[in-house]
């Protein structure tokens, strides 16, 4: 039998592992309403439907386990080069890839939603959680996955710009709409990961 279990990681700061039971999160308040009803009231059904799949940040002193203090909910994506919206300039494209990876699609993995409890914002949760999530989608894949996506609130710009994600176009800054489509590229970040890992 498989078991959610396998998607669960623990150290001795923090817990993050996928909600099953989302009552855990009765207290949880990010000052966002439609981030709080999505995590009180649409996780879930979405959880069932195999919409998402949620994971909840928990903070760990000795052997205590914090409530959640941070969600993320995540989907598969694809970048489509004939995305008006979402795709790489030629120039970012080639830099990104060589010749011979150079597709019409690449697969992704989008959070869908995002957020840390009004408590605990600022004190680089926000920060530990993306990272947890990048290393495991360059450990523990079962399929390829080249970037995470995210569609940012405007006002969150800034902070996963400080955590190395890109602006997919210059246009998403015309004003027009309310989030904004980022990426990160894994792939920089593996390259990273094992230059610093050598002796
Ligand atoms: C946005 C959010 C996820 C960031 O998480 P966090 O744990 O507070 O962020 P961190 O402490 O890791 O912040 C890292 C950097 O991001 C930036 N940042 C974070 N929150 C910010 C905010 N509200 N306004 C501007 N910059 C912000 C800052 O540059 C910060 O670095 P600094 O504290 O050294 O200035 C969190 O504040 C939140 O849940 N907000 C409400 C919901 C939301 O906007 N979710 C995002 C949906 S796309």
């Amino acid at each position: 039998m498989f078991s959610p279990a396998r998607l669960r990681y623990e150290d001795e700061h923090c817990l993050l592992q996928p909600v099953e039971d989302f009552e855990i999160f009765d207290g949880f308040c990010c000052g966002d309403d439609d981030l709080n009803e999505f995590i009180k009231v649409d996780a879930k059904p979405h959880y069932d439907e195999l919409l998402s799949v949620t994971y909840s940040y928990h903070l760990k002193h000795e052997e205590a386990i914090s409530p959640p203090v941070a969600f993320a909910s995540l989907l598969n994506d694809t970048i489509r080069q004939d995305s008006e919206r979402r795709h790489f300039t030629k120039s970012r494209k080639r830099a990104l890839f060589p010749q011979r990876k150079r597709y019409k699609e690449y697969p992704a993995v989008k959070i869908g939603r995002l957020a840390v409890d009004g408590r605990f914002q600022r004190k680089d949760i926000g920060t530990s959680l993306l990272t947890l999530l990048k290393q495991i989608f360059i450990t523990s894949n079962r399929t390829g996955c080249r970037f995470l996506t995210v569609d940012a609130y405007r006002t969150a710009i800034r902070f996963y710009e400080k955590n190395d994600f890109s602006l997919f176009i210059a246009k998403d800054m015309d004003g027009a709409d309310t989030t904004v489509s980022m990426y990160f590229d894994l792939m920089r970040y593996k390259s990273f990961i094992l230059e610093n890992a050598r002796p």
